[in-house]
C-alpha cells in the first residue's frame, strides 16, 4: 500500500469482527514497525505487552474507561515506556507516540483496523492499566487491533490555514 494512501485512509476503528484470528507473526510485524520509530538520543524507551486473551483484554477494559472496542478486537498491544532510559531528557512520550503511529499505519497496510487509547498522563487509568498488565514501565497507550467490522471513510483533514510557509 502506498504510504500516503495508508496515512489518509487510517481511521480509528471501534468495531471489529469478534473472534477473528490475527496470527502472532502479524503482531510481530507491527512491533517491528513500532521499533523502527525515531527515538530521542536513540534511547528506544519502549516495551510492548501484547495479548489476544479475553481475560487480559477484559482487565484492560476495566482499567481504561474508553477502551470498550477491545470487546471485539483480536489483540491488545500496550505500549509502555521506561522513562529511566532517558535520564537527561524527557522525550519518552514522544518516542512512544511515534511507535504507536507506526503500529497504526503498519496495521492499516496489513488490512487491520486499530484504535489508539491514550493512557499516560491520564489518571487513574495509567496506574490501573499498569496494574492490569503487572509491568514496571509506564503505559502510554493501548492499541486495539482487529479485523474491521466498520469502514469509517477517509476524512481529508488537510487544512491549509494550519500550514505556515515562512
Ligand atoms: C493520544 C490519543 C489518545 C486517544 N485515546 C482514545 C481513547 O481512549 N479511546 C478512543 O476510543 N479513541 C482514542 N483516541 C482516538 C481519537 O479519538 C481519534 O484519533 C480522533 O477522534 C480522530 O479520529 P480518527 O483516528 O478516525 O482520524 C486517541 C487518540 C490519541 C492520539
Amino acid at each position: 500500500m502506498d504510504i500516503f494512501e495508508a496515512i489518509a485512509a487510517r481511521r480509528s476503528v471501534r468495531k471489529y469482527k469478534k473472534g477473528a484470528q490475527i496470527p502472532k507473526s502479524d503482531i510481530e510485524k507491527l512491533l517491528d514497525a513500532a521499533m523502527h520509530a525515531p527515538s530521542a538520543v536513540n534511547s528506544r524507551p519502549w516495551e510492548f505487552y501484547c495479548s489476544d486473551k479475553e481475560e487480559y483484554k477484559n482487565a484492560l477494559m476495566a482499567a481504561h474507561p474508553a477502551s470498550k472496542m477491545l470487546e471485539t478486537a483480536s489483540w491488545a498491544i500496550v505500549v509502555c515506556a521506561r522513562p529511566e532510559s532517558q535520564p537527561r531528557h524527557n522525550f519518552w512520550q514522544q518516542d512512544c507516540a511515534a511507535a504507536v503511529e507506526n503500529i497504526l499505519l503498519a496495521a492499516r497496510g496489513l488490512g487491520y483496523g486499530t484504535c489508539w487509547c491514550g493512557c499516560y498522563p491520564a489518571q487513574p487509568r495509567t496506574d490501573d492499566v499498569k496494574r492490569a498488565i503487572g509491568c514496571e514501565s509506564v503505559p502510554v497507550a493501548i492499541v486495539a487491533v482487529g479485523v474491521p467490522d466498520e469502514d469509517p471513510p477517509a476524512k481529508g483533514y488537510y487544512d491549509p490555514d494550519r500550514a505556515h510557509f515562512i
